[in-house]
């Protein structure tokens, strides 16, 4: 047993010589996976289905004599220049009718059936080749969907995006009852008529929108599925994944990771950021929510990245503590971009295991350090964090809220709701859990709903069953799946829930703020009418702001602080400088502060085998139960 370490190794950018080195550096840190190919199709079909294979076998061979396990691409993220220049038809086109260039990466449009078919090829072939082969531990299928291309607007896809709407509304007039319409004078009389929200004179019907956000998003997911068939067949012991890009609304990570076997995540905290361990971790405890299993993190930086206007490094240790965050919150290993530093290309700057000037390095030594840290952590592997506090999140409320521009305010946004609610938790070291709406939540004592603009009947009734405290945030209740009004307008299926009912939406001008109790409202506020509810706390001109309904508690504006509200609902803990995250038996002690910090309580530090009373500024400690 052991976690995982390694990171993207690239030997296609290399000669041959380089790779002997490579493997035994690799054997020196203690790498014990690496992601092999991603980008390598063009090297192993260099011409319409002839293969060269020679390089990668000889690859694999060299990694597994040294013991290292491969996360082997399915190398379709970049279609090769034949195959665009072929068929120009595979280059994606954007919301202005412009066909996008060959040149970088990732160009193709998810639903051509020329790439489709040529990606078939190309995985069955990589999968009969290597499915022996004792390196393979596992299937990395494509990169980062959704990174560059998330839609394609060309004409085939339209196509698909119509077959797409007729089997969900069946006929046209399904869709012109969902779409509404009779609005705009859009009634159309056959699926031929419509097309995707390609650019137009003024603001796009929203439900079609909408629909373009979810037929976006199954899309790439039926081009994973394509991909998985085929591994599956092949080799049905291999597990299969594909690289998330931490908390985003592009892609229904709900229903992409019921698709994979482990969620992996590419997470990039910004170093220039103070608050980027706090980010991070929101997106860490998804990843562990996803399956309610462990995750990995298959990709992170070692210090700088270079896709950022200016790309800071990671101070010594920073690298560590990232890391070992990760850990804490359920990965079960580290992963990084990438192995060793790019000579050529964008991301010749970025930071690398191995960077440019070789081991002689601080970058080198931390590289190595925490290879050995991990195998300290080894016992760790597996072990979950049960959470009593869920956040739910759903992701057509979230295209629903913001896809659209025409809305009281084009201020919601519901990355910033979320961590609005998360931060004073992650603070008071509790763990959560985020959820999808509309499952049972009997697990959890406190589920917090930043945001359920969309909140069909259905989902309601989950809400209705729960049995702990709740607490919805503003705007929700607002509009069904279609993006219809509820009748009588918000909190719609939640009226009886919350006691509540909404007469007025009021959203404040830019930097106006009103006082609510000890906090200040901004951005939204609402004009209620108590119904069942009582207030808790009420705006500067008496009217009431936040109401408890029994169980329910509904908070009718944005929040510079939530602590009030959480404490109502029975979060006491004080808040502490020090990150202290559970994992199994395993408590996990973060700083990410820049002074010392005293522990709570006493125990041995697994790391060192010390005896501890404080953490340094940006070290870890972790301690095992019984260890205290
Ligand atoms: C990821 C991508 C990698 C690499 C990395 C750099 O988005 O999957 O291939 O480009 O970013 O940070």
């Amino acid at each position: 047993m052991t976690l995982i370490f390694g990171g993207d190794y690239n030997p296609e950018q290399w000669p041959e010589a380089t790779w002997l080195e490579d493997v035994a550096l690799m054997a020196e840190a203690g790498v014990t996976m690496v992601t092999v190919g991603v980008f390598s199709w063009s090297r192993l079909e260099p011409k319409p289905g002839e293969f060269d294979f020679g390089w990668l076998d000889r690859v694999l061979d060299l990694l597994h004599a040294k013991g290292i396990e491969v996360d082997l691409a399915t190398a379709s993220a970049t279609p090769p220049p034949w195959l665009v220049r072929d068929h120009p038809s595979v280059l994606p086109v954007d919301a202005n009718g412009t066909r996008l260039e060959f040149g970088s990466r990732q160009s193709y449009c998810p639903s051509s059936p020329v790439f489709r078919s040529a990606v078939q090829r190309l995985v069955r072939t990589i999968a009969e080749r290597y499915k022996d082969h004792p390196a393979l531990k596992m299937w990395h299928i494509s990169n980062e969907y959704g990174d560059h291309i998330v839609s394609c607007w060309c004409d085939e896809s339209a196509k698909h995006f119509r077959d797409w709407l007729q089997s969900r509304y069946r006929d046209i007039a399904g869709l012109n009852q969902a779409w509404g319409t009779s609005c705009w004078g859009q009634h159309y009389t056959g699926f031929e008529q419509v097309n995707p929200p390609r650019k137009a004179p003024g603001p796009v019907n929203p439900a079609q929108l909408l629909d373009w956000k979810r037929f976006s998003s199954d899309a790439l997911l039926e081009c994973f599925e394509l991909e998985k068939q085929v591994l599956r067949e092949v080799t049905p012991a291999i597990p299969v994944t594909t690289n998330f890009m931490s908390i985003m609304s592009e892609l229904d990570y709900w229903k992409w990771a019921q698709a994979e076997d482990l969620v992996t995540d590419d997470a990039y905290p910004d170093p220039a950021d103070p608050k980027s361990h706090l980010k991070i971790a929101l997106s860490y405890d998804l990843m562990r929510s996803l399956k309610q299993q462990s995750w990995l993190l298959l990709e992170s930086a070692p210090s700088a990245v270079s896709w950022r206007e200016v790309n800071v490094p990671k101070r010594p240790g920073k690298m560590r503590l990232d890391s070992l965050q990760a850990v804490a919150h359920g990965s079960d290993g580290v992963m990084f971009f990438q192995w060793r530093q790019a000579k050529y290309g964008p991301e010749k700057f970025h930071s690398a295991m191995l960077p440019h000037a070789g081991t002689q390095t601080r970058q080198w030594r931390e590289t190595v350090h925490l290879g050995q840290e991990l195998r300290k952590l080894a016992e760790v592997k597996g072990h979950h964090t049960s959470a009593e506090v869920a956040i739910l999140l759903d992701w057509s409320s979230w295209w629903a809220l913001e896809a659209q521009e025409s809305m009281p305010s084009n201020r919601l946004k519901l990355k910033d709701m979320l961590h609005t609610w998360y931060e004073p938790l992650f603070r008071r070291g509790i763990a959560v859990d985020l959820a999808p709406h509309g499952r049972s939540l009997e697990s959890y004592q406190l589920v917090i709903a930043p945001s359920l603009y969309m909140c069909t009947i259905e989902q309601a009734k989950a809400l209705q069953d729960f049995k702990g405290t709740l607490i919805v945030g503003p705007f929700s209740g607002v509009v069904d799946d279609n993006d219809q009004i509820h009748d009588g307008g918000a909190p719609g299926p939640l009226t009886e829930l919350l006691g509540v009912t909404v007469e007025e939406f009021w959203p404040l001008p830019d930097g106006q703020r009103t006082k609510v109790g000890t906090a200040n409202a901004h951005t939204w506020t609402e004009v209620l009418r108590l119904t069942t509810a009582r207030p808790l706390a009420s705006y500067e001109d008496g009217r009431p702001a936040i109401t408890r309904n029994g169980n329910a508690i509904y908070v009718s504006c944005l929040l510079d602080d939530v602590t009030p509200v959480l404490r109502e609902a029975g979060i006491t803990a004080p808040e502490q400088e020090l990150e202290i995250c559970r994992r199994g038996p395993y408590t996990f002690v973060l700083n990410h502060t820049n002074a010392s910090q005293p522990v709570p309580f006493r125990g041995t530090d697994m790391l060192t085998g010390r005896e501890v009373t404080e953490v340094p500024p940006l070290d870890v400690i972790v301690i095992k139960e019984g260890q205290q």
